[in-house]
């Protein structure tokens, strides 16, 4: 590592020196010199390796898993998609979370609550539901599922075949300031006390009630049905513009503050034109896509993921992307930008 890649680059190490940082390390102290070019580096240098999970491997293991493990002795039986530059972690990326989850025809996951905020975007799904304090929300592939930080969440499925969806939890950031509580539901199926689509008419139809406050920092909507997002993608697509980098674009938003549907993550569906070829764009919040429509291609640096749909990949922070579509391609993406943006760090570039 040179002065040219490093923002500073260690001295040469004498007898004495390594004499003397020695007896610092007994007195638990160390000598900065020495790891200020890992600690502060010129760009990102992410350990996040981009990578691509396919769908058609990802099944048969979640079905397999089926057999293996009940829900109720897995708590949740998910697949944690492990980040391969991240060993060890259940870590998809350096603040994120992700997994893919399988409940089986008639089975529950039991109530629980915990301060880590999740999302839930549907694979499969033929008459799942996800309860959230107390309203049950019909899962359709395609709907984007909120659970808030410290809301109380079960899981059921009340059809005829397996029930799949793709989980991502700022659970790294939780474990980084070292927040993290739960606890588990009085009932393993929480009491119904709201009807299905109240949160979707209170807060999602464009009105809200009168004088609305909102009580906390995620939205108080909790499902974004996919027939109504992917209506809003087509016809804006056909009026655009459709910008060179990301197609069109759009963010989920909490429609009580025009923000992030939470406070630690932003969400984006996006369609990809046929015949699109995206310019070359990075930013620093690491991007977990999964492709809901369409096959398209994604250049990730030297890397091409050709992706389908429901396969999962990975942007680390800073690496330049770019997409391509030969037909009209649908993308689903979250990453940590919301809480990047709070705290004043993220930034993109356009190349
Ligand atoms: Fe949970």
């Amino acid at each position: 590592m040179d002065a040219a890649t490093s923002f500073h680059v260690p001295p040469e190490t004498s007898a004495d020196r390594k004499r003397f940082y020695d007896r610092l390390a007994a007195r638990h102290t160390g000598p900065l010199w020495e790891a200020l070019g890992r600690l502060i580096t010129p760009e990102p240098r992410s350990a996040c390796v981009a990578t691509l999970w396919r769908y058609e491997d990802i099944r048969p293991l979640l079905m397999e898993a089926g057999r293996l493990i009940t829900a109720k002795e897995a708590e949740r039986r998910v697949l944690v998609l492990q980040n391969p530059g991240l060993a060890g972690a259940a870590q998809i990326t350096q603040s994120l979370y992700a997994g893919i989850q399988v409940v089986m025809p008639g089975e529950v996951a039991a109530s629980h609550r915990h301060v880590a905020s999740a999302l839930r975007f549907v694979i499969e799904s033929d008459g799942a539901y996800t309860a959230v304090d107390g309203e049950r929300a019909v899962m359709r592939p395609g709907d984007f599922i909120l659970t808030p930080s410290w809301s109380f969440h079960d899981h059921g499925n009340t059809g005829q075949n397996p029930a799949v969806w793709l989980d991502g939890l700022d659970l790294p950031i939780v474990n980084l300031f070292d927040t993290s509580f739960a606890e588990r539901g009085p009932d393993e199926v929480q009491a119904v006390t709201r009807p299905d689509g109240d949160a979707l008419s209170r807060y999602g139809a464009g009105l809200l009630p009168l004088e609305y406050r909102a009580s906390g920092l995620s939205a108080p909507l909790f499902t974004y049905p996919y027939d109504r997002s992917r209506e809003a993608l087509l016809l804006l697509s056909r009026s655009g513009p459709i910008d060179p980098r990301h197609g069109l674009k759009l963010q989920y938003v909490n429609p009580a503050t025009g923000g992030y549907p939470m406070p630690t993550i932003a969400a984006f569906l996006q369609l990809l034109p046929g015949g699109f070829r995206g310019a070359p764009y990075r930013g620093t919040d690491a991007t977990v896509y999964c492709g809901v429509e369409g096959q398209g291609r994604c250049r990730v640096g030297e890397t091409v993921f050709s992706w389908g749909a429901h396969d999962v990949f990975v942007v680390p922070s800073w690496h330049v992307v770019a997409h391509e579509a030969d037909e009209d391609d649908v993308l689903f993406s979250f990453s940590d930008r919301a809480a990047q943006k709070v705290l004043g760090l993220w930034r993109e570039e356009s190349l």
